[in-house]
């Protein structure tokens, strides 16, 4: 048996040596720094994620009905009648916020260890606009089921691009291809969703991918592994990819799925952060909801958009200030002035700006989900810019700092006093 498939494989790679070439240049022959930590596991989860994804929407897409009248509909039937339909539509529901967990803590590994900086700097690019296409990609995905929030929610965001000066009317109707969300706006959601977005996601990882095995991967020490090399040529502080990281990965990959496998069968709405209850009302042009929140991956960034004061009735500011909180990761690179890349190796002013960044990131997060009122009025009207939520106050500070900690960072990167980087990888 064996030999037959070791003749079957020298047929094949007679026929094609660019697959082994291939493998041997990403896989067996990718040296890896031997110090990768837990940090290291998001990138190739998130790859696990983007498949889990692929193979659930293919089997949702037999069953969805991309129909006004229908979807909703189709969606019920999926869970009550197609046999493991349920199963199939909470693995794509908790797989999208899954996917935004992996890829915030990917992101976030880079800003730990520095791994934007030269010479990932593409790696990097390629990475945000992978972030704002995944955004594109749930933000298409959510109208699909046609409940409340779906309708709602697209109702309010592509009602924000109708307050660009201008052009803005003729954009959102230009989205929508009505005056309103209809059927028309699903259709082409539809269309994005399973096919434009998907091939878009896919070629950018294979172009995130090539660009870092071009440079080589980044590490906790931040140091670069090329530089000390054996008499063969290979890095002394690093190891093949295979076998060493595909077994670890497969280790990383299988305590995600046990987690993500708790969240399927136990709480797969997650108490409404993952699915929405008010999705499960039929959308109802008529009706609008009291409190529309997006999910909770952009809630950071709703939340910048509420806490900017409209001028002359214009919600463009807050557009505005969430287009730039998205886009000015791509600066990163260049707004990071700093001589080392690890955070081992950093001084306290970065260490205390990523901590305050985190903090504010995640109280913007918390403060999307919630009414402008969670934390009560002032009691005197303090009318200053128009508004007596505590929690908008809140907003607008954490809005500040979170600006800050880029509009800042050549400033406190140049100045942050840094440890000598040692020569090799520490581990
Ligand atoms: C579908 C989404 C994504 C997939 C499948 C993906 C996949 C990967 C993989 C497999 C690696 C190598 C393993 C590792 O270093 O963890 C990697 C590295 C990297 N990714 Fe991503 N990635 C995605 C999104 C992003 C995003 C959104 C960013 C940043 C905005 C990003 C930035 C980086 C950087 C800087 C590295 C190099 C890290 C280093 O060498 O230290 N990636 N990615």
């Amino acid at each position: 048996m064996a030999s037959r498939l070791m003749a079957l494989w020298n047929w094949f790679d007679a026929r094609m040596p660019t697959a082994a070439e291939q493998w041997r240049i990403h896989a067996a022959e990718y040296y890896a720094p031997k110090n990768f930590n837990f940090w290291y596991f998001f990138g190739s989860l998130a790859l696990l994620v983007l498949v889990i994804q692929i193979v659930s929407g293919i089997f949702l897409t037999m069953n969805y009905k991309p129909d006004a009248a229908l979807a909703f509909g189709s969606v019920e039937y999926i869970m009550r009648d197609v046999p493991g339909g349920w199963i199939i539509r909470y693995i794509h529901s908790t797989g999208a916020s899954a996917f935004f967990i992996v890829v915030y803590l990917h992101m976030f590994r880079g800003l730990l260890y520095g791994s934007y900086k030269q010479p990932r700097e593409l790696v990097w690019i390629f990475g945000v606009v992978i972030y704002l296409s995944l955004m594109g990609e749930a933000f298409f995905g959510y109208l699909l089921p046609w409940g409340q929030m779906s309708y709602w929610g697209a109702q309010v965001i592509v009602n924000l691009f109708g307050t660009v000066p201008f052009i803005g009317p003729d954009l959102a109707l230009w989205i929508r291809g009505d005056y309103v969300v209809s059927d028309a706006t699903l259709n082409r959601f539809f269309a994005l969703h399973v096919i434009a977005l998907p091939l878009v996601l896919l070629g950018l990882v294979v172009v995130h991918l090539l660009a870092l095995h071009d440079v080589g991967s980044n590490n906790p020490d931040g140091v670069d592994i090329k530089k000390v090399k054996d008499a063969n040529g290979h890095p002394v502080d690093g190891i093949p990819f295979h076998p060493y990281y595909t077994v670890k990965d497969i280790m990383g990959a299988v305590v995600f799925l046990g987690v993500f496998c708790f969240v399927l069968f136990f709480v797969p709405e997650v108490g409404g952060y993952f699915l929405e209850y008010n999705n499960f009302i039929p959308a109802d042009p008529l009706k609008t909801p009291p409190h529309i929140a997006p999910v909770w991956y952009f809630t950071p960034y709703y939340s910048i958009l509420r806490a900017v004061p409209p001028l002359f009735n214009s919600q463009f500011p807050g557009v505005l200030a969430m287009g730039v909180a998205v886009l000015i990761f791509f600066f990163l690179p260049w707004l990071d002035r700093s001589p080392v890349k690890s955070i081992r190796y950093r001084g306290s002013l970065w260490k205390a700006a990523l901590a305050i960044f985190v903090v504010v990131f995640l109280v913007l997060g918390y403060l999307g989900t919630e009414p402008t009122t969670v934390w009560g009025q002032f009691k005197d009207p303090w009318n200053i810019l128009d508004t007596k939520d505590v929690a908008t106050w809140v907003a607008r500070l954490c809005s500040i700092v979170y600006f800050l900690f880029f509009f800042l960072m050549p400033w406190y990167t140049a100045r942050d006093s840094v440890k000598p980087v040692p020569e090799r990888v520490t581990a």
